[in-house]
């Protein structure tokens, strides 16, 4: 790919289905300081989890045009189910660079684990569509994956709700079968979880090592920059400088968060999703 020195100074564009990426934004805005982010969050659609594979190449194909439209340099599906199913797609669809969140997570905790054993805690579309243990299987096939779908978690994330009594009893729920496995390492596959993660961290003790693809997805977005001069410092690096779309309710995302990431997000779009989704798995 080439690319002109032109390009530097434009935003990077990320998306999710609502305030999950923001783990990922906040990941960037630490790495990459200078940078200029322009985030979609999904926040009608959301949960992604429960939709099926052409729901999800529909909406990321959807947001992604959107971003490209708002003349991104690069995009971040800053969601593991879109990431799963629909990467290559968007790949061949768009002459940008387009980087998903599970080879990443996958590289770092491939390093991490000792005993060959790696739990993956996700939503129920990323566990089915197995891309972690395929990414396993290419990078080394002697390490086995255990994939754990945890459906309640997202609700709970999206509400705020990350340190009530229901959110420990779904972390014991969940990470209980993965233990049973005897897991050393466990992905945060899903984008929201790291907002749980002093749940997991207390469930899991010290002997477990948890690994946020947030990591290696930026450092990966870093590389692609540099490579390309593509690289911008110039521009202010908080969450309030940033610039958010929503096809929900923006002062809920505001609020929500807000509260999530300790700081007061900018200004707040509403856009509405054009795509013709079916019903949920889950809605029957
Ligand atoms: N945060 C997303 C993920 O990483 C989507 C969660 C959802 O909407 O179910 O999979």
């Amino acid at each position: 790919m080439n690319f002109r020195k032109t390009e530097a100074s434009k935003p990077i564009g990320m998306f999710d289905s609502g305030v999950g990426g923001l783990t990922i934004a906040a990941e960037l805005l630490k790495e990459l300081p200078g940078e200029k982010i322009i985030y979609f969050g999904d926040t009608a659609n959301v949960p992604y989890g429960e939709k099926d594979e052409p729901q999800l190449i529909a909406l990321a194909d959807t947001i992604t045009y959107f971003l490209v439209q708002k003349g991104v340099k690069a995009v971040v599906d800053a969601c593991n189910s879109t990431s799963s199913v629909a990467l290559d797609y968007l790949r061949e669809r768009y002459a940008l660079p387009i980087i998903g969140v599970i080879e990443p997570g996958v590289r770092e905790a491939l390093e991490k684990t000792k005993n060959g054993r790696i739990g993956v805690i996700a939503t129920t579309a990323t566990v089915m569509s197995r891309a972690h243990e395929r990414t396993t299987r290419k990078l080394d096939p002697s390490v086995q994956v255990f994939g754990q779908a945890c459906p309640k978690f997202v609700p709970l994330v999206e509400a705020g709700k990350i340190s009530c009594k229901e959110a420990e009893a779904a972390t014991r729920e969940y990470l209980e079968p993965l233990m049973e496995r005897e897991i050393d390492t466990l992905i945060l596959g899903c984008t929201h979880y790291p907002f749980l993660s002093h749940l997991i961290k207390k469930f899991l003790g010290p002997e477990v090592s948890i690994v946020d693809p947030a990591v290696g997805t930026i450092k990966e977005l870093k590389e692609i920059l540099e490579r390309n001069n593509m690289r911008n410092i110039s521009l202010p690096s908080g969450f309030e400088e940033q610039e958010y779309y929503v096809s929900g309710d923006p002062a809920l995302f505001k609020e929500v968060g807000g509260k999530l990431v300790g700081t007061s997000l900018g200004r707040i779009y509403q856009v509405p999703i054009s795509v013709k989704i079916k019903k949920d798995r889950s809605a029957g």
